[in-house]
């Protein structure tokens, strides 16, 4: 995949070296490509149409300022004295996790896909002065289920997986259709339903799988669920 970009810098030079991209300088951008614009990495699908995440502002900071009244979440996570070391094992667009670590956790983010990878470590690196739960942050560009044999300690292993049967869950948000076609792009599979059934035969302390609401239980009967408006938690302890 190439990056376009009127500049050259050093983290440009890492990233391309890093993931083996190609960096275009002052060249016509050929889409579909990543594009480097005002100090930030987007993935352009055309000159109009581009995924780039900017967690400073829109939905995503509104909800993190009020982080507090994620009341269905954190009835899922449960009351714990300490901090919890949570393995968010489909990291996506990072919201999620954004949440989870705005509540006061530690998270280890593990993303699949290389592409969605380098768009919210950017989103990270653009962020990190500012919100300084940042740095309760792991992120790594690797299959959940290794990085969790890999770890001893995680409390609650969290779960949002692509349903391809799922129209709903594509509904929530214009970002979910540019992430699934950038998996596409990379040849991805999408069998996150399977994710599930792996991570509970490994029997972690506690699984949180996010579902539609009205999704049917294609899985075993969970201990209990929190009922949110368009979600559900299904907890798996
Ligand atoms: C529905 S999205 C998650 C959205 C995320 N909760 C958010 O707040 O933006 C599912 C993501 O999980 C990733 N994924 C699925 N299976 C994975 C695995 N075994 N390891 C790492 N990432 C995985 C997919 O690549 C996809 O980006």
């Amino acid at each position: 995949m190439e990056i376009f970009s009127n500049i050259n810098n050093t983290y440009l030079n890492e990233i391309t070296k890093k993931h083996s991209l190609d960096l275009k300088i002052n060249k016509k951008p050929k889409y579909p490509c990543f594009e480097f614009k005002d100090e930030a990495l987007q993935f352009s699908f055309t000159d109009k149409i581009f995924l780039k995440l900017d967690f400073l502002k829109g939905t995503i900071n509104y909800r993190l300022q009020r982080a507090h009244h994620e009341k269905h979440l954190k009835k899922a996570i449960g009351k714990n004295k300490e901090p919890q070391l949570i393995l968010d094992g489909t990291a996506g667009l990072l919201s999620d996790t954004l949440i989870l670590l705005s509540l006061g956790h530690k998270v280890i983010a593990c993303e699949q896909s290389k592409y969605i990878y380098l768009l919210i470590s950017d989103a990270v690196r653009r962020a990190e002065n500012q919100l300084g739960f940042l740095e309760n942050l792991i992120l790594v560009n690797q299959n959940s289920i290794d990085v969790y044999l890999e770890k001893e300690n995680v409390d609650i292993v969290y779960l949002d997986p692509l349903f391809p049967q799922d129209k709903k869950q594509l509904k929530r948000s214009k970002s979910i259709y540019a992430l699934r076609d950038i998996l596409n792009l990379e040849k991805i599979v999408i069998n996150d339903d399977k994710l599930f059934m792996k991570f509970n035969e490994l029997k972690p302390k506690k699984i949180i799988l996010k579902r539609p609401l009205k999704s049917e239980i294609i899985y075993n009967t969970p201990n209990y669920q929190v009922k949110g408006k368009s979600t559900r938690f299904d907890i798996y302890i």
